[in-house]
């Protein structure tokens, strides 16, 4: 039996411990939720090599548990040009992250991946940044989560169509 197209989907912040495995996990959720789990698939890194093998922060894992999500088996790692050939989506939390990735992509001859703003897929937030929550309190978090979720939703609905197109 042949290979089924899959889509391939890179979440990107700095660190790779709050926004980004947030993201992960949220929208790794909606895939399986949606019977995709063979066609989509999901992962996140960061810009920078701080926190590279960590678990995600803390206040991340506890805010994205309060709402069914778990992430504690996310572990960091530090975005590399390869990215960019083997991912269809890369998509960035905010415009600091977007520059480093579309600076990466001109310097990588095969870069093929859509690299966008994660926040274009919002329906309520259209192009919002998804802010650094590190340095801020608890409501931070819950705004990343907002954020996420609202931009999983038109994330997932533009690839189901497309693989709607295609059932590979
Ligand atoms: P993230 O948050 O980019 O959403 O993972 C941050 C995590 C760590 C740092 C900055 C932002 N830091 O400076 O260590």
């Amino acid at each position: 039996m042949t290979q089924r197209n899959r889509t391939r989907v890179l979440f990107v912040c700095l660190g790779n411990i709050c926004r980004s495995p947030t993201a992960h996990g949220v929208f790794r959720d909606r895939v399986a939720a949606a019977g995709l789990a063979d066609r989509i698939e999901v992962d996140s890194a960061g810009t920078g090599d701080w926190h590279v093998g960590k678990p995600p922060d803390a206040r991340a894992r506890a805010a994205a548990a309060a709402r069914g999500c778990d992430i504690g088996d996310l572990r960091a790692r530090q975005v590399a040009a390869a990215d960019l050939q083997a991912f269809d989506y890369v998509l960035a939390m905010d415009a600091d992250n977007l520059a480093v990735l579309e600076r990466l992509a001109r310097e990588s001859a095969d870069a093929r991946a859509r690299v966008a703003l994660f926040g274009d897929y919002s329906g309520r937030h259209p192009g919002a940044a998804v802010p650094d929550p590190y340095f801020g309190g608890e409501d931070g978090f819950e705004r990343v989560l907002d954020l996420i979720e609202d931009a999983a939703e038109g994330l997932l609905a533009e690839i189901r169509a497309d693989l709607e197109r295609d059932p590979g």
